[in-house]
């Protein structure tokens, strides 16, 4: 299972990548926001961070020439870019042309099962079912990704299903479980899933008798 780093702060990818977690990394408009710098910039930064890993930028357009040119831009920047583009029907027509030009893309925004469907059939190169937030509105996010992998193995779609929106560490748990290709993992949950109180406990009690046994 891959996993993808959701930021667009460097030091989180930097720290991460140190521990080995940094398959990818995906950005959105809200995260390029965040950092606060120039979008170009923080996506040359960050391509140049992880050299051959794909890296998520998203198109600010909304019809699909416009999508199109914004991708061909984004391509520019560096050979591991992957052009993200909303779920809608323009975006479908971008997607398609931006594969028939040889650009990776990444359906972004996808809360139904038909979404992934029709984004494979464009020709997209991973798609984000978005969990979190369907769990927000008192669905069951991960019931989405099941099934968008089932339909994906019915055909034989070569597309990538990478879990996106995760809140918590038992959305990385299920989606191992379920086999999702790659999931986009905020640094926060990242450092979530390192512990357990347990493993806390049985380092301070190994600690502690190893230092009473040094006093005897
Ligand atoms: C994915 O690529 C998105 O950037 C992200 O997972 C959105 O998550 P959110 O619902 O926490 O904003």
């Amino acid at each position: 299972m891959k996993f993808f780093i959701d930021t667009a702060e460097i030091e989180e990818i930097k720290q991460a990548n140190l521990r080995g977690w940094v398959d990818g990394v995906t950005t959105n408009p809200t995260l390029i926001a965040k950092a606060g710098k120039p979008f170009f910039d923080v996506i040359k930064e960050i391509c140049k961070e992880v050299p051959g890993k794909p890296v998520s930028a998203e198109v600010i357009s909304l019809k699909a020439d416009e999508m199109f040119s914004e991708g061909l831009e984004l391509a520019k920047l560096s050979d591991n870019v992957v052009v993200k583009i909303p779920m809608c029907e323009d975006g479908m027509i971008a997607v398609k042309k931006l594969k028939a030009a040889g650009i990776r893309t990444n359906v972004t925004l996808v809360f139904s099962p038909v979404q992934a469907l029709l984004a494979a059939k464009a020709g997209a190169s991973m798609v984000s079912p978005f969990v979190g937030r369907l769990d927000d509105i008192g669905i069951e996010g991960m019931d989405m990704v099941s099934q968008v992998i089932q339909i994906y193995q019915n055909y034989d779609f070569d597309t990538e299903v990478l879990v996106a929106s995760v809140r918590s560490p038992m959305h990385i748990q299920i989606s191992a479980e379920m086999g999702a290709d790659i999931a986009t993992i905020p640094f926060k949950v990242m450092q979530q899933m390192t512990n357990h109180p347990l493993t806390d406990k049985g380092i301070k009690m190994f600690l502690d008798d190893w230092n009473k046994a040094q006093k005897k």
